[in-house]
């Protein structure tokens, strides 16, 4: 009975209490199991993780790698993808990014030289670059239940096992494949470039594929002061995408290793958009240009190189939830860009859907996601909006906008954060992950939060991002975030209107004066980021927070939220009226489950028979996932089921 794919009325589990402490804890009558920590070998003869940190950078080519974030399971029969199969699966997951500390004894041991131009500095260890640049990216685990029949665990050994990082090669498609702007000294002709990196949110695709996503890859870059060689975009393109004029001695420094041959001088030198040489492909200029895209695996093919599909806009890409799927209509896709002020879009594909193209693997991404219209979100006072399409030499997107010149569609995409801004699109608090109700089709994106609104001049506050924290009577950006949603106009996810409404608002619950939601101490929450509605239409909220960790470490809470208007007015401490949803009650909204000390909570999926959930742990804090007597804490993944077998909220069935 509860196997179906109906959703519970009320949730009927015990909330999880806030917790300060070093380790996790779930629901009662749950089970939580912590699996593949960072460093698990994926093969033998890889030698076991050990906390002296040293182990090499190439064998993480064979080891999960750091800061597992999003994540997808993949049922499998025999060597094919089954969306109704639970026994057998490839659980396949983002490594975001690297703790430098704890992946080396030397660390980020950054040994400035005050003198000297700091980009002509050796600062990092090759060997450490080397290592963090494979603890980053994809792995593809091949997973069997257990034959106790809860939970699974990993097959070792498996021909499905595979890590790719920021050093494997992957193919430019869509519009900005062979373009100028991504033309390098790796590929003179703009079709590959090595590496995917600071891959975050995940999703998958109707035809059952994996698209993950690059979202800091800021981080991983430097910039010297070159303006004056480039071009008036390349150079605004810089800017407006976070590289500042001597972008040089902040990030992960990876192009300072000092080289011991010219091959090595070209690994390191990769991460290093300033201008060297003569022409384009004699450096690496454009290289940051070849980063910022959803990428799409075929987790079955392990051949296949990534395919970064760049009709879907360059940005700080957080996730990819494509709409429910009509036959005969287009693909649609929803992204988030999580940057302070940034934007929401969506991409409807030009082929119509065929449900015979599931399986079909990257042939049919190739099919629909190379050709498209990117369209980006105007949220407007009275509760309606508009998709604005960037589509080069419409709306004034093309040569005659003097802050930034588009000469065609690659310019348009490469730089599409400009081009937003010439739409007039909305500015977000930091918009996360995405995901489509499958009850309502209703698409529900988490705010985090934002220093900034409220502050900035030209982030001021609005009925979409009203609040500004306000305790003194001054602007203090919204630290709690906040959670959207809209309906398309028609039920139509490709249609250019919706209306919106904003579900939720975090907020610790003694904070009565902006406790617009009317949350408790069962279900407060600061930060929502992770968001996943189940295949029930269960909500499942993450939260990355940093405002509230005196009072409770990081969480998971279940959700059963209503839909666009169901709600009323109020008024934000700004004077700033807003639609918000349904009152949070313990029926709709219930903590989870509490991780451990200093992490983040990130990354989900459940098992086609709803019996695990697996959630990701970001950065621990203290020795949480440290092997036997170890110091070093590692990220790693959490592994959900019932005591009793059932599936997961089974109690509220009841
Ligand atoms: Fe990787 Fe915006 O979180
Ligand atoms: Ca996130
Ligand atoms: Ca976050
Ligand atoms: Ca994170």
């Amino acid at each position: 009975a509860h196997g179906n794919r109906s959703r519970p009325e009320t949730l009927k589990f015990t909330a999880v209490a806030h917790s300060t402490a070093a380790e996790m804890s779930v629901a009662d009558g749950y089970k939580a199991e912590m699996i593949l920590p960072l460093g698990t070998p994926l093969m033998s003869g890889i030698e076991d993780w050990k906390d002296n940190r040293e182990q090499s950078a190439e064998s993480f080519d064979w080891r999960m790698g750091d800061n597992h974030d999003g994540m997808w399971f993949f049922g499998k029969t025999g060597n094919n993808y089954d969306v109704k199969a639970s026994e057998s699966g490839l659980l396949v997951m983002n490594h975001e990014y690297v703790n430098s500390a704890e992946l080396s004894p030397f660390g980020y041991d950054v040994k400035k030289d005050s003198s000297a131009e700091p980009i002509f500095q050796e600062v990092r260890r090759a060997t450490d670059v080397r290592r963090e640049v494979n603890c980053h990216g994809v792995a593809v685990v091949e997973m069997k239940r257990r034959a106790s029949g809860k939970g699974y665990e990993m097959v070792r050994d498996s021909k499905y096992n595979r890590r790719i990082t920021s050093s494997t090669t992957s193919q430019l498609t869509g519009p900005v494949a062979g373009s100028d702007l991504v033309k390098t000294k790796f590929d003179p002709t703009g079709l590959k470039t090595r590496g995917i990196n600071n891959n975050c949110g995940a999703g998958l695709s109707p035809w059952g594929t994996y698209l993950t996503t690059e979202e800091n890859f800021l981080g991983v870059f430097a910039r010297g002061k070159d303006a004056s060689q480039l071009s008036a975009a390349q150079n605004y393109g810089r800017e407006r995408y976070g590289a500042k004029e001597d972008h040089a001695t902040w990030g992960y420094l990876w192009h300072t290793p000092k080289a011991a041959d010219a091959t090595m001088a070209d690994e390191f030198a990769r991460w290093n958009m300033t201008v060297a040489g003569k022409t384009a492909i004699d450096d690496y200029r454009n290289a940051f240009n070849t980063f910022g895209y959803i990428t799409e695996i075929d987790p079955f093919d392990k051949n296949a190189m990534p395919q970064k599909r760049t009709a879907l806009g360059r940005f700080a890409h957080e996730n990819c939830a494509f709409a429910p799927v009509k036959q005969g209509r287009p693909v649609v896709f929803y992204m988030g860009d999580d940057s302070r002020g940034e934007y929401i879009y969506k991409f409807v594909s030009k082929a119509k859907w065929s449900k015979s193209d599931i399986g079909g693997g990257l042939k049919a991404g190739d099919k629909y996601m190379n050709e498209g219209t990117l369209y980006t979100a105007i949220f407007n006072e009275d509760g309606s909006g508009t998709w604005q399409p960037l589509v080069y030499g419409q709306n004034g997107l093309d040569n005659t906008n003097s802050v930034l010149p588009f000469n065609g569609q690659d310019d348009v995409l490469v730089f599409a954060r400009a081009a937003a801004d010439v739409l007039g699109a909305t500015k977000m608090d930091r918009p996360e992950w995405v995901s489509v109700s499958p009850v309502t089709g209703e698409v529900y994106v988490t705010l985090t939060n934002n220093k900034n609104r409220g502050v900035d001049d030209d982030q001021p506050v609005s009925a979409s991002n009203p609040r500004s924290y306000d305790v003194n009577g001054k602007a203090a950006g919204n630290d709690n975030g906040h959670i959207i949603r809209w309906a398309e106009t028609n039920g139509d996810h490709a249609a250019t209107s919706f209306e919106w409404d904003i579900y939720l608002f975090a907020s610790p619950s003694d904070k009565s004066s902006e406790n617009l939601s009317g949350l408790n101490a069962n279900n407060d929450l600061s930060s929502p980021d992770g968001l996943f509605f189940d295949p029930r239409g269960v909500l499942w909220i993450q939260t990355d927070d940093g405002a509230y960790t005196d009072t409770t470490n990081c969480m998971l809470l279940a959700a059963l939220p209503g839909k666009v208007n169901d709600g009323s007015v109020k008024t934000a401490s700004t004077g700033q009226e807003t639609r918000i949803g349904l009152a949070a009650t313990d029926d709709n909204l219930k903590r989870f489950f509490v991780g451990p000390e200093g992490c983040e909570v990130t990354g989900i999926t459940m098992t086609p028979d709803f019996k695990t959930l697996f959630i990701n742990i970001q950065h621990p804090g203290n020795a949480w996932g440290a092997v036997k007597g170890g110091i070093t804490p590692r990220s790693a993944t959490v592994m959900i089921t019932k005591n009793d077998g059932d599936v997961i909220l089974a109690e509220s069935f009841s």
